[in-house]
């Protein structure tokens, strides 16, 4: 998909407004672009210090044992989401742990978060948090031979990382992540701000960018700040956390679009817009919809992507028949 997506960037520079998993941030800095990489939440933020802007800093062996240091914390994920989430064992390792690399700075902080957020995903069947209360239930009770034994082998391999110490799976993960780290050349930004409030930004500092990449989320696609709800109250340590990320998933989804181009005018000239369209759930917007609300401000053409996203579709459901499709700026 970023090979696809990738062919179509052009110059040196490039902002990626929905920055989400970074993979489209990653794959511009790997082809040594200056990236600007924004998203509205933190558990995106985070990816974009550690692996985007960060050019050399590593995660050391030290660093993953500094992890388990006892410390003072908030005990916030053993009282609140155990046992419901996590074993009580695995919930007091994650208080310690992020109270850890909280006390570190930036980019060590966002390294040491990122590494934990994959150990916490290492143990989520599809990445999710709303099942796994009954297999919890079952470890309470000494039942994990029985639990194994009936999961799948998906399954068994997130229930095995819940049950083993959390450090060989968190030393494999830092080399995972040492991996992507490398330095481009450039001086790469990331933030974590509201898309329209970025380009008012770009806009007001008179920048512009070669390359805007536009992924929004969209009407009826899982909104992030609900599935990852558990993720980010953790990151942002309570349990009172708001992000404003229904603007794209909103039924006027279309006149936000519109509001978000006339801003991106002033600021790149070559736009490529991810979206999708389904049309039984009657999710995001038709490709030819919002073609035409691109064509009023540029002329720009549409590749439909014979994609089928297996596990794009966060609640694991088939979404065979969903549309992906990408607009680009002529
Ligand atoms: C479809 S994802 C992006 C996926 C990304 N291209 C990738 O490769 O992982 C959409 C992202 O937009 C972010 N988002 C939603 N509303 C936003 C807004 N108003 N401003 C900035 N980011 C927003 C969400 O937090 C989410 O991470």
């Amino acid at each position: 998909m970023a090979e696809i997506i990738s062919s179509h960037f052009y110059g040196k520079s490039l902002c990626d407004l929905f920055m989400g998993g970074a993979s489209i941030s990653i794959k511009a800095k790997s082809m040594n672009m200056r990236v600007i990489g924004n998203d509205i939440a933190y558990r995106s933020y985070l990816i974009g210090e550690a692996l985007i802007k960060n050019q050399k800093e590593k995660i050391t062996e030290e660093d993953v044992y500094s992890l388990f240091v006892p410390t003072e914390n908030n005990h916030l994920i053993e009282q609140n989401f155990s046992p419901e989430v996590f074993t009580p064992k695995f919930a007091q390792f994650l208080d310690k742990g992020f109270a850890n690399a909280k006390k570190r700075t930036a980019p060590k902080k966002q390294l040491l978060e990122l590494a934990l957020v994959k150990l916490i995903l290492s143990t989520r069947q599809f990445g999710g948090f709303q099942v796994g209360k009954q297999d919890n239930e079952m470890i309470a009770n000494n039942q994990e031979r029985e639990l194994l034994e009936l999961a799948s082998e998906a399954r068994g391999k997130k229930i095995k990382n819940i049950l083993s110490h959390p450090l060989p799976t968190l030393m494999r993960i830092k080399d995972q992540i040492n991996s992507s780290i490398f330095d481009n050349g450039q001086v790469n930004e990331i933030y974590q701000m509201d898309a329209f409030d970025m380009l008012e930004r770009l806009k007001r500092e008179n920048r512009q960018v070669d390359t805007l990449y536009l992924d929004s989320p969209y009407k009826n696609s899982v909104l992030y700040s609900a599935h990852y709800r558990i993720l980010d109250q953790i990151l942002e340590q309570k349990l009172e956390v708001e992000i404003e990320d229904k603007t794209f998933n909103k039924a006027d989804a279309l006149d936000s679009f519109e509001k978000l181009f006339t801003l991106a005018n002033s600021v790149s000239n070559k736009w490529i817009i991810s979206l999708g369209y389904n049309p039984d759930s009657d999710g995001g917007i038709k490709g030819e919809e919002l073609l035409a609300v691109v064509q009023k401000f540029k002329p720009a053409e549409i590749f439909y992507l014979d994609h089928i996203w297996a596990i794009n579709n966060l609640s694991g459901k088939s979404q065979s028949r969903n549309v992906e499709y990408l607009i680009v700026t002529k």
